[in-house]
């Protein structure tokens, strides 16, 4: 080993260090700050409220690794490359860059334990599973349904240009989050309307924030409805969206999710009239699909334990066989996701 090989394993192990001292520039907002200009740290520790030498130490850190540049009158302003951690950033990941590097974060200090017994870290060291503790901990709630939205935006952009929306009136959103899949289908289609359902905690910050963020005129054709998905789903929908959701649950649990939907869509079928197309249900899922999505699912394995880690093109048919639907076509959306298009048998 060189001395080389010996800085890139300790480069390795400090990875945890850069990703906090990213999360803390992400939380105060020093990303927005500086947007007009390359600011001393001293002003930044001002507006921040902070300590300033240690400021100072902090944003050097930063600019040592790219975040940020550094002038000749020690001002700091942001790298172009790392202008998604802007709030207002068309593409901003802020909210994802806090949920990673502390929550997440906090949940791989049981690795080890993970790796030893294959059950959920998060659970090891929150106590209770993700969605028990984002339901008791609203700020870190708040943070988790903007992150989903940020990773949201491009996929429901890509679904509303590529899947044939006519004759479609209503869109049913099933684990929909604060409601940004839908705003973003629901921006380019404006004959249709959508439903949100979500735990109740999520739906009642979608209502209260979704005007804000996508603009009142396409909030108010989305209404959001509070359910346990494993239990009962809306009838009447045309098309049921389930994104992202399976691959958090192992396979027993995604059998009965895809079990109430199908019982939601072949009610809304038994409603209508003789001859009006039944609804259909569109599952996106990052699907798992070459070994460079290892991290992925040892990720996946840390947050929710062994059995939901790797969903697979084949998994997915698999799971969607046995709880009664046949897929009609799939594709890959322009945004990375696969794209199912189901029908309940019979
Ligand atoms: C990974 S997030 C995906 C959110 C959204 N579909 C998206 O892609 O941005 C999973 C969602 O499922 C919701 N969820 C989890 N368990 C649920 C339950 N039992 N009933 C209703 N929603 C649930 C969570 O609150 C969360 O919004």
């Amino acid at each position: 080993m060189d001395g080389t090989d010996e800085m890139r394993v300790v480069q390795l192990a400090a990875g945890g260090c850069g990703a906090r001292a990213l999360a803390v520039a992400a939380r105060l907002g020093i990303a927005d700050i500086v947007a007009d200009g390359a600011m001393p740290a001293r002003e930044i520790a001002r507006r921040t409220e902070s300590d300033p030498e240690v400021m100072a130490r902090l944003m050097q850190t930063l600019a040592m690794w790219g975040v940020f540049t550094r002038d000749a009158h020690d001002g700091f302003a942001l790298s172009e490359a790392f202008a998604p951690l802007r709030a207002d950033h068309p593409r901003s990941v802020r909210n994802l860059c806090i949920l990673t590097a502390e929550t997440y974060d906090d949940a791989f200090g049981a690795l080890s334990a993970t790796v030893r017994t294959g059950r959920s870290g998060f659970e090891r060291v929150f106590g209770v599973s993700l969605y028990e503790f984002l339901e008791k901990s609203p700020d870190t709630g708040r943070i988790f349904d903007a992150a989903m939205a940020e990773l949201a935006r491009p996929t429901a952009a890509a679904l509303a240009q590529e899947y044939d929306f006519t004759g479609v009136d209503t869109l049913i959103d099933v684990g929909g989050g604060d409601g940004t899949t839908l705003a973003g289908v629901l921006a380019d289609h404006p004959h249709l309307r959508g439903v949100c359902v979500d735990r109740p905690d999520v739906c009642a910050r979608g209502e209260a924030t979704l005007g804000a963020s996508v603009g009142q005129r396409i909030a108010d054709r989305i209404s959001f409805r509070a359910a346990d998905i494993f239990e009962e789903v809306p009838a009447g929908g045309d098309r049921y969206l389930l994104k992202n959701v399976l691959h958090d649950w192992p396979p027993e649990r995604c059998v009965r999710l895809l079990t109430a939907v199908g019982r939601a869509m072949r009610r809304t079928a038994e409603a209508r009239e003789p001859g009006l197309a039944p609804p259909r249900l569109l599952v996106l899922e990052p699907l798992l699909d070459q070994e460079s999505d290892a991290a992925h699912v040892l990720f996946q394995m840390v947050m929710c334990g062994k059995d939901t880690g790797g969903l697979g093109e084949h998994d997915l048919r698999a799971l969607l066989e046995r709880a009664h639907f046949t897929v009609l076509s799939a594709w890959r959306s322009t945004a990375g996701h696969h794209v199912f298009e189901c029908e309940p048998k019979g």
